[in-house]
Parts: structure tokens; C-alpha cells; sequence
């Protein structure tokens, strides 16, 4: 069971919260280099003399293989052992390679998620998948491995590039056209609010991370290993993969995410699944938070298509889609909540 404490100023006790979680534990963070110059300065003194930092290198780049054995030979050079707790702080990039080399090392310690983006606050700290990437796609090697505690801070997006802070956005219309078509109205009106240079401290934006973690872990609990509804966290990712993948991660996750729920829409709409008016408040929602609605004319439409087959929930050679049937409500599918599309159709919606 992973325990979530969200609010202002938490990162100041997050070593605290986990010593007392974890009485007897070697603490070690992972985190990025430039995470760590814009937050380092809030935890690093709060450590115990004996705790380990180890940072990686910044950027979706680096969720690698290489940095997992880099991260991993660090804290065995410090003499870590069986009972080290591994402490994520970071993005989802950082989040994700941190709760992996927590699953592997010993065979497996605890971890605690420290999120430091809006996407990995809402999405990537929960749920339990962890990973990293190979030179064959995203997120091909990992494992499930729920962190022990998530600690959100708001406080922290202080220091956020305003692209990071989009991003993370497209996860949060991501949740409201999945499961809430409520909190989809309530965050797109406040859309202009938190795209303002100040939008990170918006007042709004506690309540808001509590509510996309709320939906995320509702879909999670119902299926934590993937089996059926969890596929619906998916929407717009089998054409963001493949975007991100064919760009070599030039387009960020959110703006991918972002063009993927768009085009991945009209492929709901040429099934027929998916009808026209919620197409339309997709495009328009993405569009409100200023990210592209089609694929940059940069990348070649064949190249993502060949990309979505390699997907790895592809299935036989086949990508499969979460499509929405109304804004808050997924297309069930039969129990597969995913369906696949002939490659004219993706073709199609691309454009
Ligand atoms: N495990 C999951 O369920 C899940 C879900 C969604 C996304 N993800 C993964 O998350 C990753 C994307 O996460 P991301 O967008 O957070 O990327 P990221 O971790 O690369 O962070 C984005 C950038 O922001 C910087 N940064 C982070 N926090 C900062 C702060 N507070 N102040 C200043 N700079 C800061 C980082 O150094 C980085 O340059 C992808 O790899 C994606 O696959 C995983
Ligand atoms: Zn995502």
C-alpha cells in the first residue's frame, strides 16, 4: 500500500515522514542534476550523514539502461545494502528509473516518490510502473514496484520550466476525458489561470494534483497489473510513444500526449466509436493549453505508424487504442478497453 501526503512546504519533512516509515533504512536519493541545483538546497540538509546522492544526467535521454547500471554501481560503491531505501526525486523520468533500480537492487527495496514535475505529481509517481527505455521503444524493461510513499510538494513547481508545467497539463485533461467529464469543464475554464506566469502557485493547483491522483489511483486499484481498465490510462499514448520515439524525445511526453489524444480521437471517430462533439472538445482542450493538435511536419507519418506496431502493447503486430466514447467515459471494448485500427485509418488521423 503506498501512502500519498500531498501539500505546501512537505519537502521540508520529507526525510523525516521517511524515517519514520522506514526507522532503520541507508537512505538514497536519485534524482537529476538540475533537479537537484533547484531543490537540493531543501533536502540535502535534512539527510543523514551516512545517506547517498546520485544523480543522473537530465532529460528522457538518460531514463536508460546505462543510467540504472550508473545509479545502481553507486550505491554499491557506498557499501548499500539490503536495507537501503531509495528516494526518488524528480520528474517521471527520474521517478521511474529511481522506483526501477529500487525493484532490482537487492532484488528489491523500498522506495519513496518524490515528484517534482506537475506530470509526475499526477501521473508518473503513481501506480507502481517503474522503467526505463531502450533503443526499441519506451518503457520496454521494468517492473512493477509501488513506491512506500509518495510526498508531493506544490511548493516545488516553483522552480519548473513553463514547458514542464504544460506538460504536465496534458496529463491532467488526459484524466478529466477518461473518467470525469466534470473536472475535464472545471480545468480547461481554469486553463488561462494556469497558463499565466504564476499558474504553478495558483490556488487551485493543490486541489487539482489531489483530483488527477484521485482518478489515477481509482484506475489503478480496480487493475493494478494492466489486465483490462488500467488500459484506459493509455488514451493518447500508443501515438505519443511513437511520436516521442521518432522524434529521438526532441517532443516532450505532455506535448506528445497532447497530439496523441487528438489524433488518436479521430481514430475513435473513423471507428465510429467516438463521436465528433468530443473530438472536437479534445482538440479545443489541447488547443486552450497551447500544444499542437497534429504531428510536426518534421516527422514522417510512415515512421510512427511502423512505431506503433513495435508499441508494446501492441498486440500481434497490431497497436491497440483506449478511445473515448464521451468526455469522462472510455470505450469498454468487451472488457479489452483497447481496440486496434488498420494502418489507413491511423494514417488518416495523423493528418
Ligand atoms: N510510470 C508511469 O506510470 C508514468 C506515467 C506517466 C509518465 N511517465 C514517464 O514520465 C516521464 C516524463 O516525466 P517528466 O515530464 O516529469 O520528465 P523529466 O523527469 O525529464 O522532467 C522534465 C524536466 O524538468 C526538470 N525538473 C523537474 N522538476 C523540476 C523542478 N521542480 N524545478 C526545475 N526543474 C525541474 C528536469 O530536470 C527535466 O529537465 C516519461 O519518461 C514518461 O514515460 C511514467
Ligand atoms: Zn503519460
Amino acid at each position: 500500500v503506498t501512502t500519498t501526503v500531498l501539500g505546501r512546504g512537505s519537502l521540508g519533512e520529507l526525510v523525516e515522514r521517511v524515517q519514520q516509515l522506514h526507522p532503520s533504512g541507508r537512505l538514497a536519493v536519485v534524482t537529476d542534476h538540475a533537479v537537484w541545483r533547484a531543490l537540493g538546497a531543501q533536502v540535502g540538509p535534512t539527510l543523514p550523514a551516512n545517506a547517498v546522492v546520485a544523480p543522473i544526467a537530465v532529460g528522457e535521454a538518460h531514463k536508460t539502461r546505462e543510467s540504472w547500471a550508473m545509479v545502481t554501481d553507486a550505491l554499491l560503491a557506498a557499501g548499500c545494502d539490503r536495507s537501503t531505501i531509495v528516494i526518488g526525486i524528480g520528474g517521471g523520468v527520474v521517478t521511474d528509473l529511481a522506483g526501477f533500480v529500487a525493484a532490482t537492487f537487492m532484488r528489491g527495496v523500498p522506495w519513496v516518490a518524490v515528484p517534482t514535475t506537475l506530470l509526475a505529481m499526477v501521473d508518473a509517481a503513481h501506480g507502481g510502473k517503474t522503467g526505463v527505455d531502450t533503443p526499441a521503444g519506451k518503457n520496454l524493461v521494468g517492473a512493477f514496484h509501488p513506491p512506500t510513499l509518495v510526498v508531493v510538494d506544490p511548493d516545488s513547481l516553483r522552480t519548473l520550466p513553463a514547458e514542464r508545467w504544460r506538460d504536465g497539463l496534458a496529463e491532467v485533461l488526459k484524466h478529466g476525458v477518461i473518467a470525469d467529464a466534470d473536472y475535464f469543464e472545471r480545468t480547461t475554464a481554469m486553463l488561462p489561470a494556469l497558463l499565466a506566469a504564476d499558474g504553478p502557485l495558483h490556488d487551485g493547483v493543490p486541489a487539482l494534483i489531489a483530483e488527477s491522483i484521485r482518478i489515477k489511483q481509482q484506475v489503478v486499484a480496480d487493475d493494478p497489473r494492466e489486465d483490462g481498465r488500467r488500459r484506459i490510462l493509455n488514451f493518447g499514448h500508443t501515438i505519443a510513444h511513437a511520436i516521442e520515439r521518432v522524434s529521438d524525445y526532441a517532443i516532450s511526453h505532455g506535448q506528445a500526449v497532447a497530439i496523441g489524444m487528438c489524433v488518436e480521437s479521430r481514430i475513435g471517430a473513423a471507428l465510429g466509436i467516438t463521436p465528433a462533439s468530443v473530438v472536437q472538445a479534445v482538440e479545443e482542450g489541447c488547443a486552450r493549453a497551447g500544444f499542437a493538435r497534429t504531428v510536426p511536419a518534421t516527422l514522417r507519418h510512415e515512421d510512427i505508424v511502423a512505431a506503433t506496431l513495435s508499441d508494446k502493447k501492441a498486440v500481434s503486430g497490431s497497436a491497440r487504442y483506449a478511445l473515448p466514447e464521451a468526455v469522462g467515459t472510455m470505450h469498454r471494448a468487451d472488457g479489452a478497453w483497447a481496440v486496434g485500427a488498420p494502418d489507413a485509418v491511423v494514417r488518416a488521423a495523423l493528418s
